[in-house]
């Protein structure tokens, strides 16, 4: 397209080892592509970012293709058609897909999947609870999880952005909801603005007597993001009959050596619980259904979406590495 649209892309230049570094990255300028017939242009708006990226950076997960060294980084984004000849998608349309890191992609609504945001609906907002988060809190927490009224429901990573979807979640099922999370900050906005009973900051010291403090009577649901130490004190605090949600466990993606495994997995046992683990994936012919409850849910001002946003595309590998300092609350991405 012979216009003046510069366009950039974030390719990846090294596979991490340990913590992701800016020295993975590469930002290359390269020409803004044609349409031909029956194709878009989309302008990124938004690009999300998400700690499954390390595993396809460093080629360890086998459920999907990894990353390889010069491809442009593999992402969620929302964007604007900014060039169309194609009627399905006229210019000025907004859409979420598999962007990728770079300000401007061609497709034929195809090869990159396009699908237009509803009306009315931020775009940060489509990014969090109608993008693979909001998909990921829905199926985890209720066809896995099923938290029943009464029922305590506990959940690590609470102030993240699949954490915080999923407990309201339970919540709004009438659960009594706990979170972990690291801070103070992060900690009051759970119990305050989300409608928590009780938030433990793993960060502060004591978290196995609060969550035994929090959780008398035993833990229903256990929604885990993060692994490690934490989904053992939730193992060692289950009910009877309790569901463990395997959802991430951000604490190892780090980690180079032996990862040790749970210590105690048998109160499965003892307790006659069930500990499941998914990929989003699996439920991708229900997305429908679980965007059109997000939705309702988020239109009462039952399900509040938050967001932690970075300005500049540039900023992209920082947004990426500060979900492992913990840097964001909710949702973290750029704003392109
Ligand atoms: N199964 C699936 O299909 C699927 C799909 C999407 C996401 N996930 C998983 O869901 C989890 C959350 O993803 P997200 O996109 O919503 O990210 P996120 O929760 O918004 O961000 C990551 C959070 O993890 C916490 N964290 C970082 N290092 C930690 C550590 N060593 N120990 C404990 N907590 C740590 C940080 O919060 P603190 O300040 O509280 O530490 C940080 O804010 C991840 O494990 C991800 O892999 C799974």
């Amino acid at each position: 397209m012979s216009d003046d649209r510069l366009n950039q892309q974030i390719r990846l230049a090294a596979r991490p080892e340990g913590a992701i570094r800016p020295g993975d990255f590469q930002l290359v300028d390269v020409p803004t592509p044609d349409i031909g017939d029956g194709e878009v242009l989309v302008e990124s708006r938004y690009l999300a970012v998400e700690p499954a990226m390390k595993g396809w950076m460093e080629a360890r997960v086998d459920y999907t293709a990894p990353i390889n060294i010069g491809d442009v980084m593999r992402g969620w984004g929302t964007g604007v058609v900014v060039a169309s000849n194609n009627p399905k998608y006229p210019v000025g349309t907004t859409v979420s897909a598999m962007l990728g890191w770079q300000r401007y992609v061609a497709s034929n609504g195809r090869d990159v999947p396009l699908s237009p945001i509803p009306e009315g609906v931020p775009h940060p907002v489509a990014m969090n609870l109608l993008g693979i988060t909001g998909m990921t809190a829905w199926f985890g927490m209720l066809d896995i999880g099923q938290p029943q009224a009464g029922e305590t429901v506990l959940v690590s990573g609470a102030a993240g952005a699949t954490g915080s979807v999923a407990g309201q979640l339970a919540r709004i099922r009438g659960a009594r909801v706990v979170g972990i999370a690291g801070g103070r900050e992060k900690c009051d906005w759970l119990t305050g603005e989300l409608g928590f009973d009780g938030a433990v900051d793993y960060k502060a010291g004591d978290t196995v007597a609060r969550v035994r403090e929090l959780c008398p009577d035993g833990i229903d649901v256990y929604y885990d993001n993060v692994g490690g130490e934490i989904l053992d004190i939730a193992l060692a605090n289950l009910a009877q009959g309790a569901r463990v949600v395997l959802c991430g466990g951000i604490s190892r993606y780090n980690a180079t050596g032996h990862i040790p495994g749970p210590v105690n997995y048998f109160n499965l046992i003892y307790r006659s619980a069930r500990m499941e683990g998914f990929i989003v994936g699996r439920y991708a012919q229900r997305f429908g259904e679980a965007a059109q409850g997000l939705a309702e849910y988020y239109k009462r001002g039952e399900l509040r979406s938050r967001e932690t946003i970075l300005k500049g595309f540039d900023q992209l590998p920082q947004a990426l590495m500060n979900l492992f300092t913990g840097d964001n609350i909710g949702k973290q991405m750029v704003e392109v």
